[in-house]
């Protein structure tokens, strides 16, 4: 059960009554509708329906109806899932995501969902994302809430065919839970998420799923050099933390590193934001939310692989012992940072973050982080900046986005784009201006990644928070990049 929802697989010798039925169409799989098995008053008005309109295969559009079907008044649900060649598994996710909404307001309790795709047993891609779409669509974000939008359980009975249809809908759970575990995080006010309660919560996280986790706090960051994190905290009352998470799943292969940002608030520090909409930078922390979720997930799943999950938890505020504008820092690496711009913080606390994963014997990199405004400018709200010093790494990471509805584009790191890095007093600054604000952001990130580590850093600035709600996203929190990072550690890298 998630967000009220249960999806369970169909065995026609368990009584159902359901109370609705869902049909996800799209039109080229709408000519198996024959196959499903559904009652001829059913596949009438199904023919009948799609013969008069035809934005009925609109992904993500759902048109409900009432039937009597002899004894009692069945909902009837068309979710659209696309015309052609669009119709792809996210498309599906996308229709399951405005499904369960629609299944929210009609007060279904007994839903039977049929999609003529499901009858092929080869479509298991396409069973998890109706699945994980049905869980995402679902969320809501009511921990703060006296009055909880009373919700009744929703059962879901799938009938399909496809092979080991159990265990795709109990990994397609795990998934979604972890997604939604990220969202609660990101959307957590930061009176209520600071660094050390982070801390606690990883803490708790290990505990329960078998995982190793370390915590660096101040003293034990001081130590190891790690001045340009706790640079960014200084300002802060409520501490710095670097938290690491082992994950061993894969003997003794090597480990790769998940890398988060984890500024549980982004005031800007003595460089102060506009205060509209400041309130937002809560979710500052959003690409550590994704590496503790997706290090849950992966844990859960028990995938084959190894993985360090590294959350640098600061929160940027300018407090009297804030770090100022001209100030020089040296971080771990040893090279000094002169402080252009005391809201340029993220690439800070992830500096001295990529290099620990390089100590920890990390042999690649992924670094994920809402980290420019610039990415938005760039890319808009629908997609994530890469910037890489290894080119294959990137593809994999956009392959692994693309089946999960997670979409990501690569920028250019040329070498000229460095040259804006530099410092007339220092090795390098940690603001380069606003032209290609993405790009340069990434290179300095780069700077503190051990020579010959393959390394790609996402920019979730754009795609951690959406407008509004559609398909599998609900306004609010996305909790984008934890679906990524589960698939490609699925996919055994
Ligand atoms: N957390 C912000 C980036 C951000 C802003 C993400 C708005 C999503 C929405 C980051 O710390 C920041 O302030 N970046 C500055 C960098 C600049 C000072 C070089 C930015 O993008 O303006
Ligand atoms: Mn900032
Ligand atoms: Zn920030």
């Amino acid at each position: 059960m998630l967000n009220n929802f249960q999806c369970t697989v169909y065995k026609e010798e368990s009584a159902f009554q359901e109370d609705v039925i869902a049909l996800f169409l799209c039109r080229e799989c709408v000519q198996a509708i024959d196959k499903l098995n559904l009652s001829e008053e059913v596949k009438k008005l199904v023919k009948e329906y799609t013969a008069k309109y035809d934005d009925i295969y609109d992904a993500g559009s759902v048109r409900s109806m009432g039937y009597w079907d002899g004894s009692k008044i069945v909902q009837l649900l068309f979710v659209g899932c696309g015309k052609g060649k669009e119709c792809k598994p996210v498309n599906f996710k996308k229709a399951a995501g405005a499904a369960a909404r629609q299944l929210q307001k009609i007060k279904g309790r007994q839903v039977s969902l049929c999609a003529p795709i499901l009858l092929n047993k080869a479509r298991g891609h396409y069973l998890a994302a109706i699945a994980e779409g049905i869980y995402l669509g679902a969320y809501s974000y009511d921990e703060f809430k006296n009055k909880k939008a009373k919700q009744e359980p929703c059962s879901v009975k799938i009938h399909t065919s496809v092979e080991d249809a159990e265990k795709i809908l109990e990994r397609s759970e795990i998934i979604a839970e972890a997604v939604c575990f990220a969202r609660d995080l990101d959307n957590r006010p930061a009176n209520c998420l600071n660094p050390q309660i982070f801390a606690d919560v990883a803490v708790e996280m290990g505990r329960k799923f078998n995982l190793e986790v370390e915590v660096l706090d101040e003293a034990l960051l001081q130590a190891k050099g790690m001045n340009s994190i706790l640079a960014v905290g200084q300002g802060s009352g409520k501490g710095v933390r670097m938290i690491v998470l082992k994950y061993n799943g894969g003997g003794d292969a090597p480990y790769t590193a998940y890398v988060g940002k984890g500024i549980t608030f982004d005031s800007g520090g003595i460089s102060i934001k506009p205060s509209e909409n400041m309130g937002e930078m809560k979710d500052d922390m959003s690409g550590a939310g994704a590496v503790l979720a997706a290090v849950k997930a992966i844990a859960r799943l028990g995938l084959s692989v190894n993985i360090l999950g590294i959350l640098a938890c600061a929160e940027n505020m300018p407090g009297c012992n804030a770090q100022r504008p001209g100030d020089i820092v040296r971080a771990a690496n040893g090279k000094t940072i002169e402080v252009i711009n005391t809201d340029a913080e993220g690439r800070m606390v992830l500096a001295d973050a990529v290099w620990y994963g390089c100590r920890l014997g990390a042999k690649k990199i992924i670094d994920i982080a809402t980290l420019t405004g610039a990415v938005i400018i760039a890319l808009g709200n629908e997609t994530a900046g890469i910037i890489a010093n290894d080119d294959d790494l990137a593809e994999k990471i956009k392959q692994a986005g693309k089946l999960c509805g997670e979409n990501y584009w690569q920028l250019p790191s040329l070498p000229e784009c460095r040259e804006a890095l530099k410092s007339s007093c220092a090795d390098l600054v940690n603001s380069a201006g606003r032209a290609g604000g993405c790009i340069t952001g990434g290179l300095f990130i780069e700077e503190f990644v051990d020579e010959g580590i393959p390394w790609v850093h996402l920019d979730i600035g754009g795609t951690s928070t959406a407008q509004k709600t559609d398909g599998f996203k609900v306004q609010g929190c996305t909790g984008f990049g934890v679906m990524t990072l589960i698939k490609f550690a699925e996919n055994g890298e």
